[in-house]
């Protein structure tokens, strides 16, 4: 697979990150409309840029068992979210998406994550890709149930973050269940 990567979706693009991407990414990983939702905190531009050198000393692994990309809406090559796959299992992986919340309700989400399911199944010939979900996530459950994830069941305690254990509602997708 050619480094870096570079994904055409419909209205976006997903791309690797590099080291200047840390000022655009602090307004996904460092608002907390944001990170309330996912599995962490929100981080500091330090914290952000030491995720970053592990992301891209990561994609260069071989074999790569990690995308985690930036969403950019071109013709901008601005950071506006990040979608990851992380390889686990027999040809599976796991799948999270954030958005910065300036850009919420524009469709990003969804063809994100489209293009990173694409990905997965064509390119990466995975079988099944899962995301956990807090319950109360509305938007990203529907995001989820749009692209036709079926909900597996719920994970006990699953994350700790915003000071405590928090459920996750388990969906997953397999190759098969395309109608694309
Ligand atoms: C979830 C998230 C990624 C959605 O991003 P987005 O770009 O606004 O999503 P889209 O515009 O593609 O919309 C996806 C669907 O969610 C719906 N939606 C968006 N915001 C919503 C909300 N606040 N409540 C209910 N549904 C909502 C949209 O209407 C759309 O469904 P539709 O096409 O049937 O109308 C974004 O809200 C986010 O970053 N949240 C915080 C991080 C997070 O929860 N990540 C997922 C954890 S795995």
């Amino acid at each position: 697979m050619a480094y870096p990567l570079r994904i055409e979706g419909e209205s976006i693009a997903l791309r690797d990150f590099t080291l200047d991407d840390v000022d655009d990414t602090l307004k996904v990983y460092g608002d907390d409309r944001v990170t309330h939702w996912l599995s962490f905190d929100s981080r500091d531009r330090g914290q952000i840029q030491a995720m970053f050198e592990g992301i891209i000393a990561r994609s260069h692994e071989q074999p790569r068992t990690e995308y985690s990309l930036a969403v950019v809406a071109p013709p901008s090559d601005r950071v506006i979210g990040t979608v990851r796959i992380g390889l686990t299992g027999v040809k599976a992986a796991k799948l999270g998406v954030a958005i910065a919340a300036s850009e919420w309700g524009k469709g990003y989400a969804t063809d994100a994550a489209r293009t990173m399911i694409d990905f997965a199944f064509r390119e990466l010939d995975l079988h099944r890709i899962t995301a956990a979900i807090g319950p109360e996530n509305e938007a990203s459950i529907k995001l989820i149930k749009n692209l036709g994830f079926t909900r597996e069941g719920l994970l006990r305690d699953h994350v700790f973050t915003n000071g405590g254990w928090r459920d996750s509602a388990l969906f997953s997708i397999l190759v098969d269940d395309r109608t694309e």
